[in-house]
């Protein structure tokens, strides 16, 4: 079995968490034939996003930042598997990588990454990591992603103690085995109740024609407007029911706001 996988490192610096995402390569390639592609956003040129919108209201296409932002999407796209690494910053992933999800942020509106393993790689001083974990698991599954649980360490500054490094080991090991079967898997995740009510609602929006004009044609042109999710999958009859149920007030909601305008 061969996959490519691109690692997103969000450090603005080689510190620690490289040398973890490194690790998690070597036992990543004792299982496979694995192609691992590093992408250091600290030195791309991605400037930072400037809040105008044109990526989601007229389509990526029109954003007025000239730099490397469709090479590191593109790269995403033609990967089977895609890790973003980051230390805890003050709570929250670093600016460098904040600034990335920003730029793609049109991809929550228009999310295209079915299929792909997506898997977060976390280091923290002290505390943190859980919440930047959940975090960018979050956004993986709007982006599209096939979402394997992350990696979370705590790490010191300086090097780490015989006992420390084992445990660095047998975590990283334990989540490349993790990833690796994600990756092979040919199951997409079952959507979450959450997830089949976002689905429903927005595609409610769009389906009279509320929502932006690029999403509806989006949405239209991947046959989502007549789906019952984004890719062929199981649902359960509950949420089905509350799915639909959903679907029928926004427009209820939608065509009221629009006779009252
Ligand atoms: C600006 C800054 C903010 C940080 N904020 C946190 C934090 O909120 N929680 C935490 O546990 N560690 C925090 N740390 C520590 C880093 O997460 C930790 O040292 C990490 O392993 C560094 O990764 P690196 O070696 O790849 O840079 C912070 C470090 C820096 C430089």
């Amino acid at each position: 079995m061969s996959a490519k996988v691109v690692a997103i490192i969000g450090s603005p610096r080689n510190g620690r968490t490289l040398g973890i995402v490194k690790q998690f390569e070597q036992c990543l390639k004792k299982l496979g034939n694995i192609d691992f592609e590093y992408v250091f956003l600290k030195d791309v040129d991605l400037k930072a996003c400037r809040g105008c919108g044109a990526c989601l209201e007229k389509g990526e296409e029109y954003c007025p930042l000239k730099d490397e932002r469709t090479d590191i999407f593109m790269k995403m796209m033609q990967a089977d598997g895609v890790i973003f690494a980051s230390p805890v910053y003050s709570l929250q992933v670093t600016a460098l990588l904040k600034n990335l999800l920003d730029r793609l942020a049109y991809v929550f509106h228009r999310p295209c990454f079915f299929h792909k393993t997506f898997m977060p790689i976390v280091t923290q001083g002290v505390y943190g990591y859980e919440g930047v974990l959940k975090y960018l698991a979050e956004v993986a599954r709007f982006w599209g992603f096939k979402t394997c649980p992350g990696l979370g360490l705590t790490v010191a500054w300086e090097k780490p103690l015989p006992a420390e490094q084992q445990k660095y080991d047998l975590e990283t090991a334990k989540a490349a085995q993790r990833f690796f079967s994600y990756l092979t898997s040919n199951t997409d995740s079952i959507p979450s109740l959450k997830e089949v009510v976002i689905f429903r609602s927005v595609r409610a929006v769009h389906s009279i024609e509320a929502g932006l004009a690029r999403d509806y044609r989006y949405y239209k042109e991947q046959g989502w407007l007549e789906a019952d999710y984004f890719y062929p999958t199981r649902i359960s009859w509950y949420k089905q029911i509350i799915g639909r149920w959903v679907e029928k007030q926004t427009i209820k909601q939608a065509l009221k706001a629009k006779r009252a305008l």
